[in-house]
């Protein structure tokens, strides 16, 4: 049971948001199966977005990430479900869209690297950080546990 309730954060960048792809990615997650147990839309701040992208810090292309990244509203979430970090990245598709295969959300709603779209936690570790970044006041509590009865029409 415990590995139904891996937590995967996925969040919808600026222009996923700009461009009105909220609604199909999301439902992308739904008509998978996972549950949706956080979500909201806030613009970020560049202290936030530093910290969440600290790992590429000294990578040549950090200081437009930071900026395109704080350049409007943007929808975090955790999506709870059996692998749901690598099915999620799955789900992305490559970094670079143009790797991307179709069927894959960054392989067909966007073109360039530097506006993909949306972002995946890369393991389970790096998940937890994330939730814990962007979902602050979600530590004390969890975010929403979904009762086990809400399980059945997906794990046997
Ligand atoms: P993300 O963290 O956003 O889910 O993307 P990712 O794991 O697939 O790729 P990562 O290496 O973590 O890179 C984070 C984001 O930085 C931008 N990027 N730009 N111009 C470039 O060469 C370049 N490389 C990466 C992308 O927005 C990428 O998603
Ligand atoms: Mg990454």
């Amino acid at each position: 049971m415990a590995d139904n309730k891996e937590r995967t954060f996925i969040m919808i960048k600026p222009d996923g948001v700009q461009r009105g792809l909220v609604g199909k990615i999301i439902q992308r997650f739904e008509e998978k199966g996972f549950k949706l147990v956080a979500m909201k839309m806030v613009w970020p701040t560049e202290e936030l977005l530093k910290k969440h992208y600290a790992d590429l810090a000294a990578r040549p292309f950090f200081p437009g990430l930071v900026k395109y990244m704080s350049s409007g509203p943007v929808v975090p979430m955790v999506w709870e479900g059996l692998d749901s970090v690598k099915t999620g990245r799955k789900m992305l598709g490559e970094t670079n869209p143009k790797d991307s295969a179709p069927g894959t959300i960054r392989g067909d709603f966007c073109i360039q690297v530097g506006r993909n779209i949306i972002h995946g936690s890369d393991s389970v570790e790096s998940a937890k950080h994330e939730i814990g970044l962007w979902f602050p006041e979600d530590k004390k509590e969890g975010v929403i546990d979904w009762a086990s009865w809400a399980e059945k029409w997906i794990y046997e």
